[in-house]
């Protein structure tokens, strides 16, 4: 049974009566306090009326042979697990499908919104983040049970279509449009942009009639805009491959653009909305969270509201218990206006979480589309994998390899950091065997494999932990389950990459002092056993990150 079962038990037995769904179990910070410690003794103890120690004392009474408990101080309770406990523990989490990831999310409904680049440009360094963060989340609200709408809130509307459709007709040949790229229409939004930028705007004129022309549905307009819209969805698709990212939709900032009006009628209907020179704003400067525009003087919607129609055709179409925004972290004021607005208008049975991430640099220096230095995706990934074909061509590794192991260097390279943090990425880091990286995991997990192929067994699925290294790395494997929820609950990716880094080391300092093949029978079985729960933890844990894990390195 789950240790924290164990203990909640222990209270429940003590002092009947009570609820005690929150005591909770954590790991010992010190291993000379034990293996694990509970602190809750000291926050009920007014409850039941007793002294903190006393109270602590009369759980650990309650607790039962498997767990030794020693009262410390004023009233925590130290849990040292005998290895009978340890060993059954470990076959539970062997034999548990999913290495034992609680299914928390069952029947429970979010929707996560991440990569969602703008139309018609390439995907660039800058685009890694969303994508790569928003994946891994993904992933991790997938295991845990969650039905997940993975949607791609494409920029595939506004001002830059009518530059763009002017720029289609005039700047590009006849060829290039008959075999149209994403990289040709990048190509013909800057020329048209810059010609739009001319004095006699007779250009810039073009391009807004052609916009309206869109706008008010003209058939060769729309038609146009499709196909740029398809084009590049191609082109994320061909890039979203090679991340091993998929989404169940695409519904572009497009798809709510007939819904604004009535975004916009609903706020001036409940008085959230006014008037001001001439455009409309909801007054958020009570919350410290400044004005938002809804309706620009124009007559033109903007961000917002386009935020707003959506998550009322999320919570109307899906009916989510979350949803959430992975995008970097200049956002965070339309987030916190957007999210404020939304439940004043009564949207609040759905909770809206913002995951917002910092910039990254590239190799010391920043990214920006003025210096020029925007190495577009498929270029880093690419080099990625070109840089990851040197190492392992030695080893006769071939390019599915290197794709592996070049693809999962520069995921690892942002998951192993929290979102919130500023990244710089370096190739030298992201690709070293050794040290806080993808490749060093991925190493791990094919030399276990070899370990256990050289060995013709992973074990008899019993265990047996008799030394320190062994009791470390055991009760580390067993957290397997928490980190993921931990990961989860923080929607950081990183707590479940550090949770793996260390169980690495853990394994690596375990298999340095411990004798496996040559050991006896018994001994041997259970070590090997290990080795197979923890290839199959780490194994699990960088999928759940999207990296792969080669048998073969
Ligand atoms: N397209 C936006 C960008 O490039 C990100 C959209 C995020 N999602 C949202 N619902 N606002 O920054």
């Amino acid at each position: 049974m789950d240790l924290t079962e164990i203990v909640r038990g222990a209270f429940e037995k003590a002092f009947q009566g009570e609820d005690f769904s929150n005591v909770k179990v954590v790991p010992a910070t010190d291993p000379k306090f034990g293996d694990y410690q509970c602190n809750d003794a000291l926050k009920v103890a007014k409850k039941v009326g007793l002294k903190p120690r006393d109270a602590a004392l009369k759980v650990a009474e309650n607790i039962g042979s498997a767990i030794k408990v020693e009262v410390a101080g004023p009233g925590f309770l130290n849990l040292t697990v005998s290895p009978e406990w340890l060993a059954a523990e470990l076959a539970a989490l062997a034999a548990a499908p999913g290495c034992g990831i609680p299914q928390n999310g069952a029947g429970r409904r979010v929707v996560i919104d991440y990569s969602s680049p703008n139309a018609a440009k390439q995907m660039h360094i800058g685009h890694i983040r969303s994508t790569v963060i928003g994946c891994a989340i993904d992933r991790i609200f997938r295991a845990l049970g969650y039905e997940v709408i993975a949607d791609n809130h494409l920029g595939d509307w506004g001002t830059q279509f009518g530059i763009l459709i002017k720029g289609y007709r005039e700047c590009l040949t006849q060829e290039e449009r008959d075999n149209l790229t994403v990289a040709n229409l990048e190509k013909c939004y800057v020329l048209s942009a810059a010609k739009a930028k001319e004095e006699d705007g007779v250009w810039k004129d073009a391009c807004r009639a052609e916009l309206v022309k869109l706008q008010q549905g003209d058939p060769e307009n729309l038609a146009l805009w499709k196909k740029f819209i398809e084009i590049s969805i191609g082109e994320f698709e061909r890039m979203y491959a090679k991340l091993g990212v998929k989404f169940d939709t695409y519904r572009g900032e497009s798809y709510y653009n007939p819904m604004m009006p009535g975004v916009v009628a609903k706020l001036l209907d409940m008085g959230l909305a006014k008037e001001s020179e001439g455009a409309l704003i909801v007054d958020l400067s009570e919350e410290k969270l400044g004005v938002a525009i809804v309706r620009k003087s124009d007559g033109g919607y903007n961000y917002t509201t386009s935020d707003l129609a959506c998550v009322e055709s999320r919570v109307k179409d899906y009916d989510p218990e979350r949803i959430i925004y992975v995008t970097d972290d200049r956002q965070q004021l339309h987030f916190k206006q957007f999210f404020s607005i939304a439940a004043k208008m009564g949207y609040t049975g759905v909770k809206l979480v913002h995951v917002p991430f910092g910039l990254m640099s590239f190799q010391g220096k920043a990214i920006s589309t003025r210096e020029g230095n925007l190495i577009r995706l498929e270029e880093l990934l690419a080099e990625a994998k070109r840089r990851a074909l040197a190492i392992v061509a030695e080893r006769g590794g071939d390019e599915a390899l290197a794709e592996a192991i070049g693809y999962g260097a520069v995921k690892y390279a942002d998951l192993s950091h929290d979102p919130a943090t500023a990244i710089d990425f370096n190739w030298d880091k992201a690709l070293a065997l050794e040290g806080n990286s993808g490749p060093y995991l991925q190493y791990a997990y094919a030399r276990v494999c070899s370990l256990l192929e050289k060995a013709g067994s992973s074990g008899d699925g019993t265990f047996a932990v008799a030394t320190p290294s062994e009791k470390r790395l055991a009760l580390q494997l067993l957290e397997f389950p928490g980190a993921v929820v931990r990961a989860a609950e923080a929607y950081k990716p990183s707590v479940l990459a550090d949770y793996l880094f260390q169980t690495a080391q853990l394994y690596s300092s375990f298999y340095q002092s411990s004798p496996i093949l040559k050991s006896e029978e018994s001994v041997r079985n259970a070590r090997l056993s290990l080795c197979a729960l923890f290839g199959e933890v780490l194994k699990t844990g960088l999928g759940l990150l999207g990296i792969e894990t080669p048998r073969h390195i």
